[in-house]
């Protein structure tokens, strides 16, 4: 009985974070972010703010330093209780950077030009520098310092938490020990492409995102610039091809029954449609919206609860790279 209880007690770890290198949009909410607000009763949660990361794309302190503090002001508003979640910046735990240097030692240069991200900056002929060259790397420092077991993130960040779980298991096959656990993504299946407003998927690099933070003005405006086809008002319509009715999906809760019945059948213009969305996405929105705009007014508390979680999460990592240095032969004791 006593051991049930103590089991119960211990909950697993969740990490997660993204980079502050953009203002969040839909896609990042639906995509990863969404799940991070649903699993925090259940996990003991690490969210951090990847601004090591950051920095193989934007080398100016002033919008670097800008946008954390506007991701930290996100991850608050979109309901993540300082409470339950431990929030800390990246560079709050600079054992990470050791960490990554002893994973480079175990890693082949062949492994990492398979990733994706690599691949795409040579195809589009980018200078490729080596932080960007060793980005899943570091993210697997990220993860396995904390001995994360879980790590929800939107699809396009799955390949790099199988180079986190590759790099686990490489060392421990290595060094002979388990000294790390092997972490698993958690993907959302049914959301793991949302729709940008020209109908590919939503994402920074299309430009082609709605804001998770956006005005009215702006979201209507998104909405609105939504390409249809010219299927006149009466006429059924294709619930697979409409980049509106993918968003419906997301925002229209009771309505959707309706909506996916006028689509199939007709009586629904384009324009009706659209008007739907705008007035569902706003009342989703503005909730969060206002509550953004009442935290940015006290910064003191933001910082304060990084810095607290920064302590943790920090605490941690210093345990553990003790151990990691201790079965490298870096040290010989544990103390
Ligand atoms: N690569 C993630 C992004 O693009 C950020 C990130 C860095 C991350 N380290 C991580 C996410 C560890 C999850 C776990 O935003």
């Amino acid at each position: 009985m006593l051991i049930l209880l103590y089991m119960k007690k211990e909950k697993k770890i969740l990490l997660s974070g993204i980079k502050p290198t953009g203002i969040l949009h839909i896609g990042n909410y639906f995509g990863a972010l969404q799940q991070w607000v649903k699993m925090q009763d259940e996990y003991e949660s690490y969210v951090f703010i990847a601004n090591y990361h950051a920095m193989t794309t934007m080398q100016d302190a002033e919008k670097l330093h800008n946008q954390t503090l506007e991701i930290a002001l996100d991850y608050l508003a979109i309901g993540l209780d300082p409470d339950k979640v431990n929030f800390f910046l990246q560079s709050d735990v600079p054992e990470v950077m050791e960490l990554a240097w002893i994973f480079n030692c175990i890693t082949t240069m062949p492994y990492l030009m398979r990733a994706h991200a690599y691949k795409d900056a040579i195809a589009k002929n980018t200078d490729v520098n080596v932080g960007l060259f060793d980005y899943p790397i570091l993210m697997a420092a990220d993860i396995l310092i904390q001995d994360t077991d879980v790590v929800p993130v939107g699809a396009d960040q799955k390949q790099h938490v199988e180079y986190a779980r590759d790099t686990a298991e490489k060392f421990n096959h290595i060094f002979k020990k388990e000294i790390f656990t092997l972490p698993q993504s958690i993907i959302l299946q049914e959301t793991a492409i949302i729709p940008g407003i020209d109908g590919r998927k939503m994402s920074k690099s299309y430009n082609n995102t709605i804001p998770l933070f956006g005005s009215d003005e702006i979201i209507r405006k998104a909405v609105m610039s939504i390409p249809t086809d010219s299927k006149a008002v009466d006429e059924p319509k294709d619930i697979k091809q409409c980049t509106v009715f993918a968003l419906h999906k997301l925002f229209a809760d009771e309505d959707l029954p309706k909506i996916t019945e006028k689509y199939k059948k007709g009586g629904m213009g384009y324009k009706e449609s659209k008007e739907i969305l705008i007035k569902n996405m706003i009342s989703f929105i503005k909730p969060m919206r206002d509550k953004r705009e009442e935290l940015a007014k006290n910064s003191n508390y933001i910082l304060e609860t990084f810095r607290h979680g920064g302590r943790i999460a920090r605490a941690r990592a210093i345990k553990k790279m003790q151990i990691i240095r201790t079965h490298t032969g870096i040290i010989r004791t544990l103390d």
